[in-house]
């Protein structure tokens, strides 16, 4: 309870929280974010120097390092989170790699099943490991998925990408309908064109893609938001924030979108 006349905060002290591919990026900020409250955070990376980096840096924060599309990896994760949590509040599946770029025609088999490998097949492992521990929680648990813009409107030339975003949004809101009677949330966060060196990379990508110079296919994307600016991963991380506080408890099955308002991709 807050007291009277206090700002308010957000409240998710003590909350047992796991992000994957949290050492860096959006899942890095999401961890910090939740850290910063109160939470007990674990996250994974594929990269175990950046675990380690991450880890150093943020107080309180443990790591595994590991493939989240690797089932033998998420086995790691679940045993080491056991050992440091103790069990768990709120799965957060952020991880996601942006796949080939192209004409659907051009793409390696090989690329696209590892897309869809990486960013859709890994919640499944995630969930099959850690809802029975949410079942356990008595603390509001919940499920957040990072899908993408991506996954509310078509993308061309990165289909195997937008394929798996719009796949996560079927997926929470299944999960809603599943977990909801246990009291289990379940919300995608759909972030837009977020600014640093991964949005710097896919933009070079579609320059190339469609011949054009890497600052006219900026201008471009700019002209595709209403407010006109990129948002930061620290915008994405307060929603997931708020998704993950007790003042969201009555939200799930939802889609929500941090993304300025993209009007077309
Ligand atoms: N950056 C954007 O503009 C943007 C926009 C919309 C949605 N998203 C989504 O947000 C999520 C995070 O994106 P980001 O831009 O922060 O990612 P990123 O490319 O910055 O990578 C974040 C971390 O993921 C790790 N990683 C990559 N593959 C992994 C794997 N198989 N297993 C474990 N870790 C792995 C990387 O080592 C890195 O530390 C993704 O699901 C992405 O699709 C990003």
């Amino acid at each position: 309870m807050q007291q009277a006349g206090a700002p308010r905060t957000i409240d998710v002290r003590g909350k047992r929280v796991l992000v994957t591919a949290g050492a860096a990026g959006i899942g890095r900020a999401i961890a910090e974010e939740l850290a910063a409250g109160g939470a007990r955070v674990h996250v994974t990376d594929i990269l175990a120097t950046s675990v380690a980096e991450a880890v150093a840096a943020v107080p309180g924060l443990t790591g595994t390092a590991g493939d989240a599309a690797s089932e033998a990896d998420a086995d790691r994760v679940l045993d080491e989170v056991g050992a440091r949590l103790g069990g768990l509040d709120v799965l957060v599946n952020n991880v996601g790699i942006a796949g080939p770029t192209g004409q659907v025609d051009s793409y390696a088999d090989a690329d696209v099943q590892r897309t869809v490998d990486v960013n859709l097949t890994s919640h499944f492992y995630f969930l099959r490991r850690f809802v029975p521990l949410l079942r356990a929680s008595d603390r509001d648990p919940s499920i957040l998925a990072i899908s993408s813009v991506a996954g509310r409107l078509g993308y061309g030339l990165r289909s195997p990408y937008s394929a798996t975003k719009w796949a996560l949004v079927g997926l929470v809101k299944s999960l809603a309908v599943e977990l909801g009677p246990v009291g289990i949330r379940a919300n995608a966060i759909l972030p837009g064109v977020v600014s640093g060196a991964r949005m710097d990379g896919v933009i070079a990508a579609r320059a190339d893609a469609s011949g054009m110079s890497f600052e006219a296919m900026r201008e471009t994307y700019l002209q595709k938001i209403s407010l006109r600016r990129m948002v930061d991963a620290a915008d994405v991380a307060s929603l997931a924030l708020f998704l993950a506080s007790d003042l969201a408890r009555n939200i799930t099955g939802q889609a929500i979108s941090v993304d300025g308002n993209v009007e077309y991709l």
